[in-house]
């Protein structure tokens, strides 16, 4: 949290000078979900790419608000040879335009959390987080995003999930903002933005966070399911367990890919993306986002940035060529990978000793964030607002089932038919408690 008030009154002028600036036509193709697999066109996308999050979880730093931090990353990018990068923080008070527009023309497409520290549902107390002032704060950052045609994706949630079961009743509101984020896009904009939630490396929880967000009613389901994984230590497709985790997720119904891999106990060689792109693989996952590029103190990157506000030199640490090698070595196959061409639900599962949840029903959407629907969500707070997470009341009442709105049937807008889920698909992230925890990433 560093020169918080700078920042933001920075933001602010920031934003207002940025407005002038129209964003230009860029030549990428959205990409778009079909079946269990991502498409840009007729063409089977696999992510073959970095976590991003120069000076880590705790400098919240929105790498892509300034044109100084993300150019140089972007020449490494292209050198790595990837197609995705996400990003963790970003402050929807800002313009993206530079750097979206770079990122582009160098076919890289960004997946974005949704959340922020203060602006995110409380896994203690997920209820009072769960209210209008947070939800303004995420569609604000879906309105600044979906007018880049690389923005791919936004995690719904990050870990909120955790190894403790308490976390798990944290579920029903993250699956509550999946909804939202879903009706909000397929009402207020003309293309497919795929929403979805990043599950934590927890094995405990790990198949049932899956099948609780492709539950239900089509409009609660996601877009895709993401998960990180931490488990291939210089090891192969059987002994990380990998295999297990194909069997398990067959037939799974929607696209599946890492939102973070690359464990750190041995010298990384990032044998990960062998088996990603191989066909042991890609008829269930989409590939992954290697975690990391920058070095933190963590020790997972691949760059060195030897400055707090992150504009320095940027240095390659041996892994960096590693990681280009395998990229390199390992390139997307052709064809469609066995990808299905349909997507179904799963059912949803059912309380148990790992799993707290005892309920099928969403949360209603608070009733102040249902004029967002209609007339956009405004300004964002950014990065550094007075926060959301106590705004709301202690109770929320239930949404009736399939109720995008906690009332309709969740296909009342005029657009639904055309824009809404396309093919079925649906789309989820969660996250990785042992990462976060190193991290020290806490209620996000
Ligand atoms: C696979 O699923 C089974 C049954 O849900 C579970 O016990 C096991 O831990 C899972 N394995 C992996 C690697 O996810
Ligand atoms: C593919 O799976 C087989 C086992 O079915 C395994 O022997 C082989 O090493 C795997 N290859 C890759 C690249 O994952
Ligand atoms: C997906 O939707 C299409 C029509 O858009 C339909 O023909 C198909 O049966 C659906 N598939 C599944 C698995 O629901």
């Amino acid at each position: 949290m560093r020169s918080v008030s700078l920042l933001s009154a920075l933001a602010a002028v920031t934003a207002v000078q940025a407005g002038a600036v129209k964003p230009r036509q860029t030549k990428i193709t959205p990409v778009t979900a079909k079946g269990n697999a991502f498409y840009v066109g007729n063409q089977r996308f696999y992510v073959r790419g970095v976590d991003y999050q120069p000076g880590g979880s705790s400098a919240n730093l929105d790498p892509l608000a300034d044109p100084d931090v993300c150019k140089p990353d972007i020449e490494k990018f292209i050198k790595l040879g990837i197609n995705v990068i996400r990003v963790y923080s970003t402050d929807n008070a800002k313009d993206h335009t530079e750097c979206m527009n770079l990122l582009a023309d160098a076919g890289i497409y960004v997946v974005l959390d949704a959340n922020n520290p203060l602006y995110s549902i409380n896994r203690e107390k997920p209820a009072p987080s769960y209210n209008a002032e947070y939800l303004q704060s995420v569609f604000a950052t879906i309105d600044e995003f979906a007018k880049y045609d690389n923005t791919m994706a936004f995690f719904s949630g990050n870990e909120v999930i955790h190894d403790l079961v308490e976390t798990t009743r944290a579920a029903r509101f993250v699956k509550a903002v999946t909804r939202d984020m879903r009706q909000y896009i397929r009402t207020r904009f003309n293309r497919q933005i795929l929403v979805g939630y990043s599950a934590a490396d927890v094995q405990e929880n790990r198949m049932q966070t899956a099948a609780y967000f492709n539950c239900g009613p089509d409009d609660e389901r996601s877009d895709f399911f993401a998960f990180n994984d931490y488990s291939w230590c210089t090891s192969n497709f059987i002994t990380s367990g990998w295999d297990k985790k194909v069997q398990n997720f067959t037939d799974y119904g929607l696209p599946i890919f890492l939102s973070e891999y690359g464990c750190i106990q041995n010298v990384r060689d990032f044998g990960e993306l062998e088996s990603l792109m191989h066909s042991n693989m890609t008829s269930v996952y989409s590939g992954g986002l290697m975690y990391e590029y920058t070095y933190e103190e963590n020790k997972y990157g691949i760059v060195t940035i030897d400055d707090k506000a992150q504009k320095g030199p940027r240095k390659e640490l041996p892994e960096f060529a590693n990681f280009a090698k395998a990229m390199k070595d390992f390139p997307a196959p052709a064809g469609d990978g066995g990808a299905s061409p349909t997507t179904h639900s799963q059912p949803c599962p059912t309380k148990d000793a790992h799993w707290d949840v005892d309920s099928t029903l969403l949360p209603a959407m608070p009733e102040g964030a249902k004029k967002y629907l209609t007339d956009g969500a405004g300004k964002g707070p950014g990065l550094n607002g007075p926060g959301s997470q106590n705004s709301g009341p202690a109770e929320v009442e239930d949404a009736a089932p399939g109720s995008g709105a906690g009332g309709g049937n969740g296909n009342t807008n005029k657009n639904a038919a055309t824009k809404g889920r396309m093919d079925n698909a649906s789309l989820f992230v969660s996250g990785a408690v042992l990462v976060a925890t190193l991290m020290g990433a806490v209620a996000l």
